[in-house]
């Protein structure tokens, strides 16, 4: 019997960790091989925040992707208290440049140069606003007394919400949602509102950070939530809304930094990304929709043309390595030493 197949619009990823140097090269060949194009974070150390340091980093990339493959990166600079408003207009005339991401201080991996009050970045968020240029948000409160599981909802009470009706003509990406309360904020939000959803949010819930024992390579941020969370954000995908759309979150580590006593967030999922998805999409039985969350939703809300080269997904399954060398440490991918459901097989 022939496996089943499914052939799509090449996608892309808008939202991607890449770091740098040999770590750099040692992932971009996977995210190269499945996606057009991806929308690069700018947690480096120091963070890329100007418009030139993003072209120096844009070059590093592109050195990076394999002779005869095509992918275009993009990217996101990181905002700062710091940020003077005309760093949005050579953003905007670079041509590469699509918005500016916002870390709360202390949100996340590599998050200290972030913003510390909202209102400190609203000049640069006028200017971007003129400029059409969007804001991509890591959405959760950082205030330590609030429970990690209730970090992104509050995030939309106290910041998202009144910013959205602040600047009425701001684009926003709420990235990597994770939660009901974000999936009915954006699902009900004004235009120009959209989300981002990683496999892992689609397909694990929190139990999956204890089975069986400790799992760190299940660790990230926003941390994986309940079931009834997981529901929601599947609910939303199969009913296919064009405000939602794919971005991995892959976010590399060293094995060193995941397997510590204070081990990092992130989990890096670019190895087997677009099979993941098909699974998940596979599993709420919404395969149909995964062309439009993958390949059209995301191009439309950034006004980008949509790629026109086609990507098949059989499946067949395979087993993920147990690990993938990366510069002088290894790197544990999600699902290591286990099945995905579903190979890779391009056609142009
Ligand atoms: O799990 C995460 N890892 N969440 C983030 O927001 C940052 C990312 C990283 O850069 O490692
Ligand atoms: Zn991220």
């Amino acid at each position: 019997m022939t496996p089943l197949s499914l052939t799509v619009r090449e996608p892309d990823d808008f939202h991607l960790h890449l770091r740098d140097g040999r770590s750099l090269e040692a992932v971009v060949p996977f995210s190269a091989a499945r996606f057009a194009r991806a929308l690069i974070m700018p947690n480096l150390r120091p963070p890329v925040c100007t418009t030139e340091q993003a072209r120096e980093y844009r070059a590093r990339i592109l050195a990076a992707v394999p002779a005869g493959t095509h992918f275009n990166p993009l990217m996101s600079l990181y905002l700062t208290d710091r940020t003077p408003p005309d760093e949005v207009d050579r953003a905007h005339a670079s041509g590469f440049v699509l918005g500016f991401k916002l870390y709360p201080a202390g949100a996340t991996t590599h998050s200290d140069a972030g913003v510390t009050e909202i209102s400190r970045v609203y000049a640069v968020l006028e200017r971007m606003q003129e400029a059409g240029l969007t804001l991509q948000v890591h959405g959760e409160v950082t205030d330590p007394d609030v429970d990690i599981f209730d970090r992104e909802a509050r995030f939309i009470e106290v910041v998202l919400a009144p910013l959205a009706e602040r600047f009425t003509g701001l684009r926003i990406v709420f990235e990597h949602i994770t939660t009901r309360s974000a999936v009915e904020f954006v699902l009900g939000a004004r235009p120009g509102i959209a989300a981002t959803v990683t496999p892992q949010h689609l397909l694990m819930n929190r139990n999956a950070l204890f089975a069986g024992g400790i799992r760190p390579h299940h660790y990230c941020l926003p941390v994986l939530k309940s079931e009834t969370n997981r529901e929601a954000l599947c609910d939303a995908v199969r009913a296919g809304s064009s405000r939602l759309f794919l971005g991995t979150d892959s976010a590399p580590h060293a094995r060193a930094a995941k397997e510590s006593a204070c081990g990092c967030a992130g989990i890096f999922s670019a190895h087997g990304a677009l099979e993941l998805y098909a699974e998940a999409f596979e599993a709420i039985g919404a395969l149909e929709r995964l062309e439009g969350f993958a390949a059209e939703h995301g191009a439309d809300f950034y006004g980008l043309p949509r790629n026109t080269g086609r990507v098949r997904l059989v499946k067949a399954p395979w087993t993920v390595p147990a690990a993938y060398p990366f510069g002088d440490d290894e790197l544990i991918p999600l699902r290591a030493e286990e099945r995905i459901g579903w190979r890779l097989e391009r056609l142009e």
